[in-house]
């Protein structure tokens, strides 16, 4: 007999949810211009918007919010979380910010100059956006088994040491101020390194003096996978496992609102003196004095509390099989995912949910609407709409892949949630047929997947052709 696992923690305070009918939720997604960006949080019943800055803090947390100490320099809380990153990362220096891309701001203006290339395992938005923003050109070194999204294989987040390699040889170590290795990689489904890459991804860049700087903003995610599948580690705690990660690294920029476990928070971190002391000064441009990087006391004070739960074994445990425990129940109704399940979120593949519509007709944000309006779960179009446009055609991007992200927050739902957001996601593939594509009523120009809004093609203006067939209220 298969024995089942529950939550690792019990329920001590509870926000109640609003539940709107499906006349309700037709309103509400009508007004939100079909775009679930633009959908009230109140309107929403499960929101799988994101993981970051969702998470529920622990009643640790919140008692360790009121010693926060709010002194403008020299804060008693900024030594707690020093601490705490000294002590679980590993790094010497830290450098407190509001949040990830704070710290992705101030590396990449330290490091980067005019003409450089940064390779990195596929991208994440804000961190490419500033290494642009600072002369670099970004270069997708993941191994080719990440763009397949059916491939299932277990550390589709690694680097591709050839292409590394080939890329130092083409423009000139002198040319490559950093690697950025996120672990795991948000966009190719939450996808691990394994530990050995890092190694040599590492032992690579030392023989050309280049530094490698890991996204880390969920690196516990990332451990957990190890542990589960390399060998050798088998037998080793998280914290074990974490610190020798951050071995093969000389920094990190991190976004404390994934795995550190709080709603706001971030850090920079290193290991070279030079840079620290840099840092020292531009982050009172930016963020605030070192002693406090743009956080209140308490916030420090929360993450640093965060940082010691977030390796616990079966906290971390839970968290992955929570989101595969949701990803499981789509895959064995034969729903099209990407695979393996990732650290924090299950990527529905709408190409080939809804192959009916053509990529015009904007699968992924006519599938989440579609979830919205079935049982009031929110979700986030991750395709051709977040894809933009062509700065010099101005034709549509086409990503190759399509999809939908069922992002789950940290510690917020329980497992009846989950079964929730699969029956509607297993009631919508059985009408598959009757969801109609969209088209752009307006088109914001930067970042249009914020603001844009839609409307359904169909002649009847419905979004799911036979709605009166939905067995939800
Ligand atoms: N790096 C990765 C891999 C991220 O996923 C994010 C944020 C950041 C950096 C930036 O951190 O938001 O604290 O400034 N990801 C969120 C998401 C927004 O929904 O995936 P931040």
């Amino acid at each position: 007999m298969k024995r089942r696992t529950a939550e690792p923690y019990k329920i001590k305070a509870v926000e109640p949810l609003k539940m709107l009918n499906y006349e309700e939720r037709k309103r509400a997604l009508k007004e939100a211009g079909y775009n679930t960006f633009l959908i009230n949080s109140e309107d929403v019943y499960i929101d799988l918007l994101t993981d970051s800055g969702t998470t529920a803090m622990s009643d640790r947390q919140w008692g360790a919010l009121m010693t926060g100490d709010e002194a403008y320099a020299g804060s008693k809380s900024w030594f707690t979380l020093e601490n705490a990153v000294r002590e679980i990362y590993g790094y010497k220096y830290v450098i407190p910010t509001h949040q990830g891309r704070g710290a992705e701001n101030l590396l990449s203006q330290m490091k980067i100059k005019e003409g450089d290339y940064v390779p990195g395992n596929m991208y994440f938005t804000t961190t490419r956006a500033h290494q642009e923003l600072n002369g670099a050109t970004f270069v997708d070194v993941i191994i080719d088994e990440a763009h397949d999204s059916l491939l299932d294989y277990p550390f589709k987040g690694n680097i591709d040491l050839t292409k590394l390699e080939k890329l130092i040889h083409e423009v000139g170590a002198e040319k490559i101020p950093y690697v950025c290795t996120a672990v795991t990689v948000n966009l190719a489904g939450g996808q691990p390194v394994s530990m050995q890459n890092l190694k040599e991804v590492y032992d690579l860049c030392q023989k050309y003096h280049i530094d490698v700087m890991y996204d880390a903003t969920r690196c516990v995610e990332n451990a957990f996978f190890i542990q589960e599948r390399e060998e050798g580690y088998e037998n080793k705690s998280i914290k074990d496992i974490l610190k020798e990660m951050f071995t093969y690294s000389d920094g990190c920029t991190m976004s404390g609102k994934k795995d550190c476990l709080v709603n706001i928070g971030g850090f920079l971190a290193m290991n070279d003196e030079d840079l620290y002391t840099r840092a020292r000064e531009l982050v009172v441009l930016y963020e605030g004095m070192p002693s406090y990087g743009g956080l209140a006391g308490r916030d420090m004070e929360a993450m640093a509390q965060g940082i010691y739960e977030s390796v616990d074994d079966h906290y971390i445990q839970h968290r992955i099989h929570q989101v595969r425990y949701l990803g499981e129940q789509l895959i064995d109704a034969g729903i099209p995912v990407v695979k393996p399940i990732g650290g924090h979120a299950v990527f529905l593949d709408a190409k080939q949910f809804l192959p009916h519509l053509k990529h015009e007709e904007l699968p992924a944000q006519s599938l989440a609407a579609s979830l919205y309006l079935d049982s009031g779960v929110r979700s986030m179009e991750r395709g051709i709409v977040s894809g933009g446009r062509n700065k010099v055609t101005g034709e549509n991007n086409k990503p190759k892949l399509e999809l939908v992200r069922l992002t789950i927050p940290r510690r917020v739902y329980t497992n009846n949630h989950m079964d929730v957001v699969a029956d509607s996601v297993i009631h919508l593939y059985e009408k598959r047929e009757q969801i109609t594509g969209l088209e752009m009523t307006y088109e914001p120009p930067t970042l249009r997947f914020f603001n844009a809004r839609f409307k359904p093609l169909a002649v009847n203006g419905e979004l799911i052709g036979s709605e009166a067939s939905s067995t939800t209220t």
